[in-house]
């Protein structure tokens, strides 16, 4: 690479920050704590869903302390409704981590800061430059798809050789200057103009030296291989019953949706009605069943997999049995009490539903 496209892309870049950046709320100071919360929300989940969320999370837990002293339950029952739950886990470790094994600060090296639950080379290089003006880049699918196109890479985004290549890449362009300021100018370029489809390269401020743009490649950069297709699973969830009362689940503390609460949920075997599995669980448990209603459908898609939800109501006789130890009698009305996985909250708009 030329000193000359260094130099343009570094620049460009700024000036262009300069002027547009957005504004947001863990950008009003360099508080690393801030900023390190800001970039695990922000890992799986757009800008615009994350500012309520980031702004609660504040009012609740405003230091690392704080976060590290809640219940669990309380800091679970924060991050209710943005998904990827084991990022608010790790999070949580790792506040205690901070204040009950180190000196209560957040590392600003960093080995240190890798030690940490949750924290990888991207959040590590974000919160390093960020917060500490470290000269270390942050790279994310949108910075690695600003670069293959800057630099017109046809090579796989998905591989994690690439990802290698691209941080050494983005290393040798970073200024020594505003190194915080020059990832957050990547990330909001990626986010606002180098888009997936249909990047505005007539904004952009750094045309005049992509590679990408110069060959009419924009929109075939970057190359990314298709991840494997979702599991396609069908269950069921029963919602049992009786009067103000139904049983919940807590979730173990390990796979989906760990340490959460659900309704007691059930894999339908290939070629099997969804209501025999439930039939043959409360026979084979003794629990004294009123009733069945089938209350409708839904589909669910997490990350690698892809549910197909049938919500069968169960009318009980009483609630004199022993229940399986991660059930629970809940009263309906304290149900917001705890805080349950989206896919749940899906269930209870089905079962609400007259059939
Ligand atoms: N996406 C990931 N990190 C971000 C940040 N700090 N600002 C805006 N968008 C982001």
């Amino acid at each position: 690479m030329s000193d000359e496209k260094r130099h343009t892309i570094q620049t460009q870049l700024l000036t262009w920050y300069g002027q547009n950046k957005r504004d947001l709320p863990w950008r009003k100071n360099k508080d690393p704590y801030r900023i390190w919360v800001s970039e695990i929300m922000l890992q799986q989940t757009r800008v615009d869903t994350v500012i309520p969320y980031f702004e609660r999370f504040m009012e609740l837990f405003p230091t690392v302390e704080d976060l590290a002293n809640a219940p669990e339950e309380q800091v679970l029952k924060a991050w209710e409704g943005l998904g990827y739950y084991s990022r608010v886990r790790n999070l949580h470790q790792a506040a205690k981590q901070i204040v009950h094994e180190g000196d209560g600060k957040i590392p600003s090296d960093k080995k240190s800061i890798l030690k940490l639950k949750g924290i990888g080379a991207y959040t590590a290089g974000a919160v390093l430059s960020i917060a500490f003006d470290q000269k270390i880049p942050a790279v994310d699918g949108n910075v690695m798809r600003v670069f293959s196109r800057l630099f017109a890479i046809g090579e796989d985004i998905a591989s994690g050789t690439t990802r290698k290549k691209m941080e050494s890449l983005v290393e040798k362009v970073m200024p020594e200057e505003a190194p915080g300021d020059f990832n957050q100018a990547l990330m909001d370029l990626g986010a606002t103009i180098c888009t997936p489809v249909s990047p505005g390269c007539l904004l952009c401020p750094v045309r005049p030296v992509c590679e990408a743009y110069e060959k009419g490649m924009e929109e075939q950069l970057p190359v990314k291989k298709k991840a494997k297709p979702p599991v396609q699973q069908e269950m069921v969830m029963a919602f049992f019953q009786h009067q103000n009362l139904f049983i919940g689940e807590k979730r173990p503390e390990q796979g989906l949706l760990a340490g959460l609460w659900g309704l007691p949920t059930f894999e339908i075997p290939k070629g099997d009605r969804h209501l025999t599995i439930i039939e043959k669980f409360c026979k084979e448990n003794r629990i004294p069943v009123l009733n069945y209603i089938i209350k409708g459908e839904f589909q669910h898609v997490f990350s690698h997999r892809h549910w197909k939800v049938t919500v069968v109501e169960v009318e009980l006789k009483h609630t004199g049995f022993d229940l399986p130890t991660s059930w629970s009698w809940l009263e309906k009305e304290k149900r917001d009490e705890k805080t349950w996985a989206n896919v749940y909250h899906k269930a209870f708009e089905t079962e609400r539903k007259k059939v």
